[in-house]
């Protein structure tokens, strides 16, 4: 979602920049809200990562500037919201600096940017805890009975109108990772060489320079994505796909021919669910279909070269490539992370967009610690 920093005073209006369906939506509510209670001045939705259990920003409707930007931690650091998850009821803090050393960066960052009250509550989609919803008002004691009463419908409807995009969006990966899972891909492709690289990717998107940077919305869908960048495999030979030793040319112009099966099968997917009017959507295509461009225009199928290359697709390349590097293979040991990361550079502008390197090599401390995190489940 790409909600801009908004006009900062109390009556300014919201701006709406480049914003998805559900980012408009969730803009008329924050109006219609605003309406009936003006310091309500923020509305929030924060997704959870099944796979780490982090809480991650996805949606905002701010009047000022959005405190939160690519805001990420982890569930358990911050009881409070467990609690709330756990009872499955919202949460009223009508005094915010009198709980303040609270237990998040998160409430820190409301109180520094004027906040003073908030309603918060939990989103499920049956049991599953898809995140929570924030509703942050610029003065005090504001969430008054009537007021909640208000709020609570219009959760309500938020998170239905969340759990709807969620739900289609998480039929069509379901699917395919099913593909993968009963395909007959080498051990090394699935479980987590796509756990870790979908991160890897998600961490090159948030350190992404200036108007480069992915918004929150965009990049969960990156992580969601990411990992279906090789569904095409499904349809090579298994004696190529799980030759232990290298391919020969034919071998390897076949093999190549992963992108285009893996680009028609899930634009027969996508119309199939009828998924075209999902925002995003064609970010699961370009994903799939540009991940072996090179940035130097040397790569495959289209030959594409530097910005003409869908920038989800040079992240993914980048971090595809890195976690293949240090990962362990039938033919190769792991590679350290500076090794990896020296790779990176070198190739940096040849096969790697340098902004999409750059992020990951400079950001060494958190991709080892992805590496860590996943690491049990590695070959
Ligand atoms: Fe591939
Ligand atoms: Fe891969």
């Amino acid at each position: 979602m790409a909600f801009r920093p908004m006009t900062s005073t109390a009556n300014g209006t919201l701006r709406v920049c480049a914003p998805s369906q559900l980012g408009k939506r969730l803009a008329t509510v924050h109006e219609q809200l605003a309406a009936f209670c003006p310091p309500i001045s923020r509305v929030a939705v924060a997704l959870l990562d099944p796979a780490t259990d982090q809480l991650h920003s996805f949606l905002h409707s701010t009047r000022g500037d959005n405190p939160l930007p690519g805001y990420t931690c982890a569930l358990d650091e911050v009881p409070s919201l467990v609690q709330i998850a756990r009872a499955r009821r919202a949460r009223v803090q009508n005094d915010l600096p009198a709980v303040q050393g609270g237990d998040s960066e998160h409430g820190r960052r409301l109180l520094e940017a004027g906040y003073r009250a908030s309603y918060t509550a939990p989103m499920f989609a049956g049991d599953r805890l898809l995140g929570f919803l924030f509703f942050d008002a610029s003065a005090r004691g504001v969430f008054t009975p009537p007021v909640c009463a208000r709020v609570e419908v219009y959760a309500q409807l938020i998170a239905l109108l969340v759990e709807q995009e969620q739900a289609s969006i998480h039929t069509l990966t379901a699917a395919i990772r099913t593909a993968i899972r009963f395909g007959r891909f080498r051990d090394e492709e699935t479980g987590a060489h796509l756990l870790r690289m979908s991160h890897y990717a998600h961490l090159i998107a948030h350190h992404l320079p200036g108007a480069s940077r992915f918004d929150d919305e965009r990049m969960e869908f990156l992580l969601l994505f990411a990992p279906l960048h090789d569904i095409g495999k499904i349809a090579i030979p298994d004696d190529i796909l799980r030759k232990p030793g290298p391919l020969d040319a034919d071998e390897m112009a076949r093999m190549r021919t992963h992108v285009d099966h893996g680009y028609n099968l899930v634009r027969s997917l996508i119309e199939e669910f009828e998924l075209e009017r999902l925002d995003h959507i064609d970010m699961l295509r370009n994903i799939i279909r540009y991940h072996h461009e090179n940035f130097d225009g040397s790569g495959y199928n289209a030959g594409l070269a530097g910005t003409a290359i869908p920038l989800e697709a040079r992240i993914v390349k980048v971090a595809d490539v890195f976690d293949a590097l240090t990962s362990v293979r039938p033919y190769k040991r792991a590679w350290t992370l500076d090794e990896a990361c020296a790779y990176l550079e070198t190739e940096s502008g040849r096969q790697f967009d340098p902004a999409c390197a750059a992020a990951l090599v400079h950001n060494r401390g958190e991709a080892a610690a992805i590496r860590k995190r996943f690491t049990d489940l590695s070959a």
